[in-house]
């Protein structure tokens, strides 16, 4: 006997969620696009494309329509859907301190209202929303609290902040956050398949206890996985499996979960209700069979793609950044390397297929002899055309679609900010991220031993305060996760960043 648990909230995938209450309709991140997201390397799971009509119809019985989208990223902000949403709807969009987002929305001719972070907005008399925003250097998103008088949701989807989970007072009925993963790393680094699988297992196992902490936080009466996993049909067919990658499935978080006493987890279909029947995980795809199954109704837009390299247009494209960056101190930085020729030789030190990047000096060398430390990014030519049209550099890294080598395998913040951020904003994040407070706190480990360490994450600012501390005298920050060893002065060993920790009782 199935019991409905709650008739005004439903999963339509992915992230998107519809609530209805007192004559007013509320979506979330509603992404239906046959063509998937990032060129058509994303795509939903399971398959949603179906139920695009059912929600139009839902949108056009209500007067009052609201439309929340949580950040940029296309797997959240669908305009092919957006573009046939009647045009009285609002679209709801958080205050992001970079205005990207803001005037791209300018472009769908509806009218837009931006929220900030803690601004509760009344829908009606009875239902309103309150985002959580998070915005610091390339990292965009937001999660959303929303209340009616039946009941409390939070929908955190992939916005990392579970370091301000204490801020949410509202008894919360549900909640939903992102399982699984969505980087490129490290399934597109060149690594060996043993290393490949350690650090999937060790980004999976802090995803996993982010979730944990999240739902033992907000003790909701049901947990709603959502926001992931995609799959990828275009792509290498093991990524869609969830097996030694980070894009894990609802299986892995089901037996994680229960393995920690969490029993109150639902697992919706696209377009399910919620009710108590739905305890069972959806295992991912098992096959190529499948896979291609699932391809008969999509679009590869990659395929699809018609543009043309031209090297100097990606040279003024990389020299406008590092114009906006000149005067901004960048200390050992490796070298960048775009490789277009779709092969690693690093015996090919000249410029012919390559472009080598001098972050600290801000400019192009004619050479490299590969004797410093670098991060080479290989693709064929027509991925390189797309970072110098009018794409983003990062949905080009987020199609998922290079290769990359680096030496020594140590993420540099700097490199990274450099590779994902827009040229309209370039400058403000390397600003913002450099200067992170180096405010200093007391903490305290298992054993009672008291630590001063910085008080915010030197990758992107989380406040460490009510990190964690592993029983390895580790701090783990709550957002991403990188492990600041206490027993050495605060240094995280991947990144070679450090908190400055130092021992004082
Ligand atoms: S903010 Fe990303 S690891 Fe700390």
């Amino acid at each position: 006997m199935t019991n409905k648990i709650e008739k005004n909230l439903k999963f339509w995938g992915h992230n998107c969620f519809s609530i209805e209450s007192n004559k007013t309709l509320l979506i979330t991140d509603p992404w239906f696009s046959k063509s998937g997201a990032f060129f058509g390397s994303w795509f939903q799971y399971p398959k949603n494309h179906n139920l695009q009509d059912d929600i139009l119809n839902l949108i056009n019985i209500y007067d009052d329509v609201n439309i929340f989208i949580s950040h940029e990223h296309q797997d959240h902000y669908d305009k092919r859907f957006l573009s046939k949403v009647r045009k009285d709807a609002t679209i709801l969009i958080p205050s992001y301190k970079d205005k990207f987002f803001k005037n791209d929305c300018s472009s769908l001719n509806l009218k837009v209202i931006e929220i900030k972070d803690t601004e509760k907005v009344y829908l009606n008399k009875h239902f309103w929303v309150k985002p959580y925003i998070s915005h610091i250097g390339i990292n965009h998103d937001s999660a959303l609290l929303i209340a009616t008088d039946e009941f409390n949701f939070f929908n955190q989807n992939d916005c990392k902040i579970f370091d301000r989970l204490k801020e949410i007072n509202e008894k919360i009925d549900y909640y939903s956050v992102q399982f699984s993963g969505a980087t490129w790393h490290p399934s597109n680094f060149i690594l060996s398949s043993k290393r490949k699988k350690e650090i999937s297992s060790e980004k999976v196992a802090n995803k996993l206890n982010s979730v944990l902490r999240g739902v033992s936080e907000l003790k909701p009466k049901y947990f709603l996985p959502a926001a992931g996993p995609a799959i990828f049909p275009y792509l290498e067919d093991n990524l869609s499996y969830g097996i030694d990658n980070i894009f894990i499935h609802q299986n892995y978080l089901n037996d994680y979960l229960k393995n920690n006493s969490i029993n109150n987890t639902l697992y919706l279909e696209p377009g399910a209700y919620l009710d108590d029947n739905r305890i069972k995980p959806i295992e991912p795809p098992s096959c190529l069979k499948q896979i291609e199954e699932y391809k008969k109704d999509t679009i590869d837009i990659w395929q699809q793609l018609d543009i043309t390299f031209d090297r100097s247009l990606l040279e003024k494209s990389i020299i406008e950044r590092l114009e906006r960056i000149q005067d901004i101190d960048i200390i050992n930085a490796p070298v960048l390397i775009f490789n277009f020729a779709n092969k690693f030789d690093n015996k090919d030190y000249l410029n012919k297929n390559k472009i080598f990047i001098d972050l600290s000096n801000k400019k192009i060398l004619t050479s490299f002899e590969y004797n410093l430390p670098f991060e080479e990014i290989m693709a064929e030519k027509k991925y390189f055309a797309l970072m110098h049209s009018d794409e983003r550099w990062q949905n080009v890294y987020l199609s998922l679609r290079a290769k990359v080598l680096r030496e020594p395998d140590i993420f540099n913040n700097d490199l990274n900010m450099f590779l994902f951020s827009d040229v309209e904003n370039i400058r403000e994040n390397f600003i913002l991220t450099h200067n992170i407070s180096n405010e200093r706190v007391e903490i305290k480990n298992k054993n009672g031993e008291i630590f001063e360490i910085n008080r915010y994450c030197p990758h992107n600012g989380a406040d460490l305060c009510n990190a964690e501390i592993n029983s390895d005298n580790y701090l783990i920050c709550p957002r991403h996760g990188w492990k600041f060893d206490l027993n050495n002065k605060g240094v995280d060993k991947l990144s070679k960043t450090s908190i400055n920790s130092r021992k004082l009782s």
